[in-house]
């Protein structure tokens, strides 16, 4: 039986449709630098006590390419944003480099609306955001909780899964480098593709109730309409931490979607995003201690992800190919992961060979050694691979290794991408998922 959690509101670029004083957080263009666009959030106090100071945060500062490094970033102010400037994303995030403590930005009350308002230029891409009341550590510091912006509420299932609001700014050609506008909602509502959370069975499921579990279906524009027409399903994980809400909320994976949908590059295809999280068992459970070498699976990864991989089967994909209208053979399903996600992924590519079609392995945990045997698995070549990371990412050294060992096991139908400006972060995952979509998915069969 299906069960709809929520609907999610798709929303544009300017950002939400509420307010108490008919103001929202906007997104403007401006036409003037440093990047042709600015932002203006609001916040209005939901409680009769203002707070004595509201911090703007959750985004990084920006680098550039002389300066940044995996650990180094300059902080660059946005009003001293360069068209070649990226947003990069490193942990910590106030890292003891550059000579700016990036604390938040101090909004300013505004009596006349009784909100508390800042305007910041932002560049293409898609931005979190949240607000921090009376927050002096700045807003990274573990002291200060994010508020959501009530006028523009995240993507979620349920409520509290994700802290961040989400803006999305369009290219400015005039004054940017870097385009994002493939990640932007169509402006055609109509030709909009739909979201939902739903409650499938799961024995073992701790979350959100006992044998239960939740994930997140994206359906294209028309899905249902003509009798008998089946859809191919591409499942998304998310990374460390994270949940099904991650790649719609923080992913815009909806927009990317229908964009290509839209254009006619790729199949309507329906996206699922699990949530590897709360299924009955943890890393914890698998924590085996074999060091590899140089540590690999040092936390016995590939135990959790083969128990993870053997839910989903049992569970998790079964559930969705007798729910929907699904082509239920590996040309109608591709898989791809971020992150701890990606190395879930690798699980997938290895031990389900006659499942996908098509994985995609972002920013992935270290892949088997060289020496493994799990290389010379044949099933590998009717696998259609991509990977990727950010140069500035992480995990770069984890995907750049694995192309060595599919190489050395004689495995070439691989192809990457590795983003320029990325680290280990979303605006690298975008550009990973939306350049496998238009370029992989569409070549070979799908669908
Ligand atoms: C999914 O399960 C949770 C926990 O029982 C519940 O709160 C939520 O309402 C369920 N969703 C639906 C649509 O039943
Ligand atoms: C940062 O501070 C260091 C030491 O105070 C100084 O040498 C350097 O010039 C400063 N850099 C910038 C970009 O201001
Ligand atoms: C914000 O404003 C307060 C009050 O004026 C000030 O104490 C604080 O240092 C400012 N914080 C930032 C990050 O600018
Ligand atoms: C709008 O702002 C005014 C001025 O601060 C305030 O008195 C009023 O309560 C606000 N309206 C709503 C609906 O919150
Ligand atoms: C959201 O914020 C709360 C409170 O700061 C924190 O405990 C939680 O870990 C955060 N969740 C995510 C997904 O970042
Ligand atoms: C793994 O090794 C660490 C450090 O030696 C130790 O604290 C931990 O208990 C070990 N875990 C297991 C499952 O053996
Ligand atoms: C382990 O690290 C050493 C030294 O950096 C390197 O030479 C070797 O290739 C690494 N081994 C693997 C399997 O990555
Ligand atoms: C594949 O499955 C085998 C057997 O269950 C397991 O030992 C191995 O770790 C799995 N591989 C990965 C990459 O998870
Ligand atoms: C793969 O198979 C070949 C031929 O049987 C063998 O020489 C090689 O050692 C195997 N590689 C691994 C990683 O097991």
């Amino acid at each position: 039986m299906l069960q709809i959690v929520y609907i999610a509101l798709l929303a544009g670029t300017v950002a939400g449709a509420f307010s108490t004083n008919q103001s929202v957080t906007e997104v403007r263009k401006v036409g003037h630098g440093p990047t042709g666009y600015e932002v203006t959030f609001r916040y209005y106090s939901e409680t009769a006590n203002q707070p004595k100071s509201v911090l703007l945060g959750g985004f990084p500062l920006y680098a550039n390419a002389l300066t940044a490094s995996r650990s180094k970033t300059e902080q660059i102010a946005p009003w001293d944003w360069q068209a070649d400037d990226f947003s990069l994303f490193l942990s910590p995030l106030r890292p003891a480099y550059g000579n700016t403590t990036y604390l938040g930005f101090n909004m300013t009350f505004e009596e006349s609306s009784g909100g508390w308002v800042t305007t910041l230029p932002f560049p293409s891409g898609t931005f979190g955001y949240a607000f921090y009341l009376d927050c002096k550590e700045g807003w990274s510091s573990p002291h200060c909780n994010p508020v959501i912006d009530p006028g523009n509420p995240p993507i979620q299932s349920p409520a509290g899964d994700q802290n961040h609001s989400i803006i999305q700014v369009p290219f400015d050609a005039k004054h940017q480098v870097q385009n994002y506008d493939y990640a932007l909602p169509l402006d055609d509502k109509t030709r909009r593709g739909s979201i939902a959370f739903y409650n499938y069975s799961s024995p073992g499921s701790t979350a959100p109730t006992k044998d239960i579990h939740s994930v997140g279906i994206y359906l294209p524009v028309g899905y249902g309409e003509i009798s008998g027409k089946k859809y191919p399903v591409l499942y998304l994980s998310h990374g460390g931490g994270g949940n099904d809400a991650d790649w719609f909320n923080q992913g815009r994976a909806h927009n990317i979607v229908d964009q290509l949908i839209d254009a006619q590059v790729l199949e309507p295809t329906i996206v699922v995003t699990p949530n590897f999280y709360d299924l009955g068992f943890s890393m914890e459970d698998f924590a085996t201690n074999i060091t590899g070498e140089n540590g690999s699976d040092t936390y016995g990864l590939n135990g959790f992800f083969e128990a993870v991989r053997k839910n989903y089967l049992k569970h998790l994909i079964p559930w969705v190919e007798s729910n929907f209208h699904t082509i239920s053979e590996p040309t109608g399903r591709a898989w791809g992961g971020l992150s701890l996600g990606g190395g879930l992924s690798i699980t997938m590519l290895l031990n389900a060979t006659n499942i996908f079609s098509h994985v995609c392995i972002m920013s992935n945990t270290p892949s088997p050694l060289p020496n493994d045997p799990q290389w010379n698995n044949t099933g590998i070549n009717s696998v259609d691979i991509f990977l990727g990371a950010g140069f500035y990412d992480k995990a770069f050294d984890n995907s750049r290794s694995m192309q060595d060992r599919l190489s050395a096991a004689g495995v070439l139908n691989y192809r990457s991408r590795y983003f320029p400006g990325g680290g280990h972060d979303w605006h690298t995952w975008q550009d990973i998922l939306y350049t496998w979509l238009r370029n992989e998915l569409v070549k070979s069969k799908w669908g």
